[in-house]
């Protein structure tokens, strides 16, 4: 049975626009509190009280089950980090990820942190992902397929001896927290649906420093971190598409045009 892919109205997408700001927002006004000691649950209840204090509801919690308000993935943890105890170090590197529901609508988006001075190698690593991100950004436009992206995310990344984690995908999101079309970072044969305008999806590259292989913490059932105990890095946007260039609907800091108009 295939699921419906869906086309949202001009008036969806106004409401999708602002959940994906708040979001957004969320993530800026934690940035400050990123620091050495701080425990990922103290950022986790920042996140929370400002999403709550924007009349927003935090889509991760309860989800299947997940236990938190965001997700908080430090260095080898490539997704769905459980904020808790651990306290931050000098040359720790996050990926926090907040999904807001607004009014019923869905924005989600993650960006990367550091904790005082990096080492090189992860600043590369963190500038590489995002530029990623953006590569396959270049991809959304009605017409392409979706597809596209994971192939240009792949052909970008093996400049890098990177690989590209496979066992997590991009999604339609806007009306539910996961929708149609499934969005995946890899190289592809089947290039999938066609991309129209007034699709919401995001595209949320993981990119492991080794092995793109994860395992699944085996207590917490979701903490997912890399194989081989590399560093692992994140980037998501929630994108709509346009008759011209692509809306980055969680794209805070304008560092993407803004298309005139969606249909
Ligand atoms: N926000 C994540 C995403 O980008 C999903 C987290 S699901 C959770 O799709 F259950 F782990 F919260
Ligand atoms: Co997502
Ligand atoms: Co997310």
């Amino acid at each position: 049975m295939s699921k419906k892919l869906i086309i949202k109205t001009a008036e969806q997408i106004e409401g999708i626009k602002a959940s994906s700001i708040l979001a957004a927002q969320t993530l800026k006004n934690v940035e400050p509190f990123v620091k050495v000691g701080v425990s990922t649950k103290y950022l986790n209840d920042i996140c929370n009280q400002f999403m709550r204090d924007n009349q927003a509801i935090p889509a991760t919690l309860g989800y299947r089950g997940y236990p938190a308000e965001t997700c908080i993935s430090v260095n080898d943890v490539v997704c769905h980090g459980i904020p808790g105890a651990y306290t931050l170090r000098e040359g720790d590197i996050l990926n926090i990820d907040v999904t807001t529901i607004l009014n019923g609508y869905y924005g989600d988006t993650s960006k990367m942190y550091r904790v005082g001075q990096i080492s090189e190698y992860a600043q590369k690593l963190i500038d590489v992902t995002k530029q990623s991100l953006a590569v396959g950004i270049s991809q959304c436009k009605a017409g392409n397929r979706i597809g596209f992206i994971g192939n240009a995310i792949d052909k970008y990344i093996k400049n890098y001896g990177y690989s590209i984690v496979y066992e997590f995908c991009g999604h339609g999101v806007g009306l539910k927290f996961h929708e149609e079309p499934e969005v995946g970072h890899n190289r592809t044969e089947d290039l999938g649906h066609e991309m129209v305008p007034g699709m919401t999806f995001t595209i949320e590259p993981m990119i492991n420093a080794g092995k793109a292989r994860v395992k699944i913490d085996k207590k917490d059932k979701w903490t997912a971190r890399t194989i081989d105990g590399k560093l692992s890095a994140q980037y998501e946007h929630t994108i709509c598409i346009t008759n011209s260039e692509p809306y980055i609907l969680t794209d805070l800091d304008n560092e993407f045009p803004v298309p005139k108009s969606v249909f």
